[in-house]
């Protein structure tokens, strides 16, 4: 149907007769000869109507609007001097039309095929496939592909195998919830979309494949934020006979290659580690955002003096006070503060305590403390006349992750953070264990396979606080783009794990029956990591919101306005599945 792309025509092609098909991006009339650009995936084309060339094509010309189809004939040529447009690849030429014919016609696009004009979330999520023709979400698209493209490269140079996992899966408890499907051939029984392949990739390992790989969508029923979707891909990943240096090593180099093949940034690896401890107590986050200082201080040693309740509360009960400086922030005004106390109080704070460094400390908490307290403090934080401490006080996890969404709020408002910079950081030796309400008791961090660390595994019967993982997560400009682990793979081991957490080998091997079986036959030392690939798509875009990089997300509320899902149920299919609605 075409001899070219609507991206392709240069100066190369001057006199050739040619064909092309796109949609009709834009139309300006001059004295009787119209300009069309006409638009496909690869580019953008001027084509030109001229009454005297052919009357009938401009006559036709005439009455077609925005997002015509079309389909023309013509003769390419040289731009008069002055007129190229030197932003686009064809811009040294343009087509006169000699034969055109309309393939489809458009009725007036619900919204703007440009990036200029950015319509309502809920007009963009409706009229999906028109929002997909702006060049943003080409781009976006294309370097979603360009992504996966190199992933499988890298991947398949180094001997790991793509394999498909099933989607109607046996549920097992912990982790996110997940959606349930209704069986019709076995009433009363569902099965469950899984929130990842983790289990059957382990069965791979044991099945003896070495090393697998696959880029695969994932389904979790939880409230959805700018970076989750309850359908999500993760590059999944396992590997045998692997310890999480070679494994992280690994990784690193598939990263860096897709930057290299995607941006053409040269990624310097290996990447930072930091240990979750060293995370929380620089940064307040298991994700620190590295891209600027503002580091957290432990000043319970020096605030221990001072008489604010608050701060003596929190000592008191084996609890930490921390302090960021947030430098020149004095001059912040109390609306702003305000903005961060409430950050704080969503953080799971009672408030947020400040203190501005004019010729002297100024803020409720200033009189709590004498002379010495105060100098001491100016010491640890390093605080200079115009700055402004901020305070947090609790447990170490709940002090420092509050102060920690403080500190990102406050670069935020005072926009500190650099958008050109690709900062990775791996996070290690996560707790193993952690408290659970639910359980009464300990819980596992990760999930129960995860391998605790040599040098500590001993401590699972005398204190599990104490007791860390093999556990990484890969954090890039603050997002956390993937995780995994090492796992347990000797049941001696695993059933150290379960009566930790209060479970025996039998009661395990109920929940993770297969797997556990699976254990019994021969299992090789494995370990692995998922990358939540939109997020990190959306990383190499530049977006903020991993929508922007889904073909077709779905609203904050799980809803999806092109297709009208989620529907009504129709009485027929509840018969179908044997269920009754209440
Ligand atoms: P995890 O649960 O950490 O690990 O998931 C891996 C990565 O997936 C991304 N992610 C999401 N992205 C979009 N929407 C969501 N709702 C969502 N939830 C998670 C995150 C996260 O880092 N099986 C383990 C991996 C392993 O141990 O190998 C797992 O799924 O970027």
């Amino acid at each position: 149907m075409r001899t070219h792309t609507c991206g392709e025509l240069t100066e190369k092609e001057v006199d050739k007769e040619i064909t092309l098909c796109g949609w009709l991006h834009s139309r300006r009339d001059h004295g009787g000869v119209i300009f069309i650009d006409l638009r496909d995936r690869y580019g953008l084309t001027q084509i030109v109507f001229d009454p005297v060339q052919s009357k009938e094509a401009h006559k036709a010309a005439e009455h077609w609007g925005r997002e015509f189809v079309l389909r023309v004939t013509g003769k390419v040529r040289a731009r008069p001097k002055g007129m190229e447009n030197k932003e686009i690849t064809t811009g040294q030429v343009e087509v006169l039309i000699t034969k055109a014919e309309v393939l489809a016609e458009s009725i007036t696009p619900k919204i703007d095929i440009d990036d200029r004009t950015v319509a309502s979330e809920e007009l963009r999520l409706k009229y999906r496939y028109l929002d997909l023709r702006r060049p943003t979400m080409l781009r976006n698209m294309q370097i979603r592909h360009a992504s996966s493209q190199a992933v499988r490269e890298y991947l398949c140079q180094h001997n790991f195998m793509e394999i498909e996992t099933p989607f109607f899966v046996k549920h097992t408890p912990g982790g996110a919830r997940v959606f349930k499907v209704a069986s019709r051939a076995n009433p009363g029984k569902f099965f469950a979309l899984p929130e990842s392949p983790q289990m059957y990739k382990q069965l791979l390992m044991v099945a003896g494949m070495d090393r697998y790989f696959q880029i695969v969508k994932c389904f979790r029923d939880e409230d959805l934020r700018q970076d989750r979707q309850p359908e999500f891909t993760q590059i999944d990943i396992e590997m045998s006979f692997t310890n999480q240096d070679n494994l992280l090593e690994l990784i690193e180099g598939m990263v860096a290659h897709v930057f290299k093949q995607v941006k053409k940034i040269n990624i310097k690896t290996p990447f930072k580690r930091m240990t979750w401890k060293e995370a929380l107590d620089q940064y307040g986050s298991d994700k620190p955002d590295t891209r600027f200082e503002m580091k957290l201080q432990n000043v319970s040693d020096v605030v221990k003096n001072s008489d604010f309740s608050i701060f003596k509360t929190a000592l008191e009960k084996n609890g930490v006070v921390y302090a960021i400086n947030v430098k020149d922030g004095a001059k912040m005004s109390r609306k702003q503060i305000d903005k961060l106390t409430e950050v704080a109080k969503q953080s799971g704070l009672p408030g947020l305590g400040w203190l501005k460094l004019g010729k002297e400390f100024e803020g409720v908490i200033a009189k709590y403390m004498d002379g010495h307290v105060q100098e001491d403090l100016k010491k640890a934080t390093d605080c200079h006349e115009g700055d402004l401490l901020l305070f947090s006080a609790g447990d170490f996890e709940l002090a420092t992750t509050a102060l920690g969404d403080v500190r990102l709020a406050t670069a935020k408002i005072l926009d500190l953070i650099p958008k050109d910079k690709y900062n990775f950081l791996w996070v290690v030796d996560f707790p193993a264990f952690e408290h659970s309400e639910e359980e009464q008791g300990w819980a596992a961090r990760h999930h129960i396979f995860t391998r605790p660390t040599d040098d500590t595994v001993d401590m699972c019967e005398k204190d599990p606080t104490q007791v860390l993982s093999y556990a990484h997560d890969l954090v890039l400009n603050g997002v956390e783009i993937a995780g995994g682990s090492i796992r347990i793979h000797e049941r001696e081991l695993q059933a150290r794990v379960l009566k930790v957490i209060g479970l025996t080998m039998e009661q395990a091997e109920k929940r993770f029956d297969f797997l556990l079986e699976a254990f019994r036959y021969g299992s090789p030392p494995h370990g692995g990591i998922a990358f939540g690939y939109d997020r990190m798509i959306a990383l190499l875009c530049g977006e903020n919101d991993i929508r922007e990089v889904i073909t077709f997300p779905r609203t904050k509320a799980m809803e999806n306005p092109l297709d009208g899902s989620p529907q009504d149920w129709e009485e027929k299919w509840l018969k179908e599945v044997h269920l009754k609605l209440r």
